[in-house]
């Protein structure tokens, strides 16, 4: 019962995200930018009517920027590192890593680490936004795409086998390409609440089964010990017993009686013969 407990407690806080956090998200969705790109950082979370002040952490330290959007005009090497954004009635956002780079080709990916479901964006890109074309997308060094034009690809639901480091090349005047960017995918921490329900209402099922069974066993258990102790009761029979070792007596006596009189008959006879005599 304990376990049950634990885990009637435990599935709601682990199967969910906790809706009290902020979240950031960005404009354009790039978590890697080139410098002097401009990106724009949305703080979203519950707030007071009227309000509309975020606080804003860079590597843990609060930014003076009070505003919901956090603009970089021109992103610079200092721009770099974990942000962090809170509104009045929420809790700290998940961190979101931008980093500023300085090359030729960038792989920019919508994210670093993603849930399982999630969606994955990345986009083969080139410095001042030079048009590339002939673009191969590589997964831990193997090219898995291959696309004339576009230099976009979505990975609509992503699975814990889209891990590993990523990287693309593109022709321009030359073949470039981009340094390796890490993702991560992890498994979703709780079960499938679907599946989750019908195992949880089956379990229930199984232990109301259970418990119905048991008192049902015990209620005969005592029922069938009622009815023995009747039984010896009655077996036993004390007073039948009694009544009729009082009857036996009874007779006993009167048999005695019985006897005594006639002894004292043929005595009295015997004294009358003799006093005939
Ligand atoms: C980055 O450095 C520039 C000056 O080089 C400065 O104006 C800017 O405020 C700095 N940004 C951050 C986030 O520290
Ligand atoms: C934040 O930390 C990262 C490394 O964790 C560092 O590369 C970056 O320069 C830092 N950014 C600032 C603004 O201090």
């Amino acid at each position: 019962m304990w376990l049950w407990t634990a885990l009637l407690l435990w599935v709601p806080v682990g199967g969910q995200e906790d809706p009290t956090k902020a979240v950031i998200t960005l404009q354009p969705p790039w978590v890697d930018v080139f410098q002097e790109e401009a990106v724009t950082l949305q703080c979203e979370g519950p707030r007071q009517p009227g309000d509309s002040s975020a606080q804003w952490f860079l590597n843990g330290t609060a930014i003076r920027t009070l505003t919901p959007r956090y603009y970089i005009t021109g992103a610079q090497a200092n721009d770099s590192g974990e942000y962090r954004c809170q509104t009045e009635l929420s809790a700290p956002s998940e961190p979101v890593q931008l980093q500023a780079h300085r090359d030729w080709l960038l792989l920019q990916v919508s994210g670093r680490v993603f849930t399982e479901g999630e969606p994955l964006t990345m986009r083969c890109h080139a410095w001042k936004n030079k048009i590339v074309y002939n673009v191969l997308f590589y997964q831990n060094g193997k090219a898995f795409k291959f696309s004339s034009q576009d230099s976009e690809l979505t990975i609509p639901k992503t699975n814990v086998n889209h891990n590993g480091i990523y990287h693309c090349s593109a022709m321009g005047r030359y073949r470039y390409t981009s340094a390796g960017v890490s993702v991560t995918v992890q498994g979703s921490q709780a079960p499938n609440p679907v599946w989750f329900h019908i195992l949880f209402h089956l379990a229930m099922g199984v232990i109301f089964l259970v418990s119905t069974v048991l008192c049902w066993i015990i209620y005969k258990e005592l029922q069938r010990n009622k009815k023995e102790n009747l039984k010896v009761s009655l077996s036993s029979d004390h007073g039948k017993n009694v009544t009729s070792y009082l009857h036996k007596d009874r007779y006993v006596e009167k048999e005695l009686k019985f006897q005594e009189e006639k002894e004292l008959q043929k005595e009295a006879h015997q004294k009358s013969k003799e006093g005939e005599g």
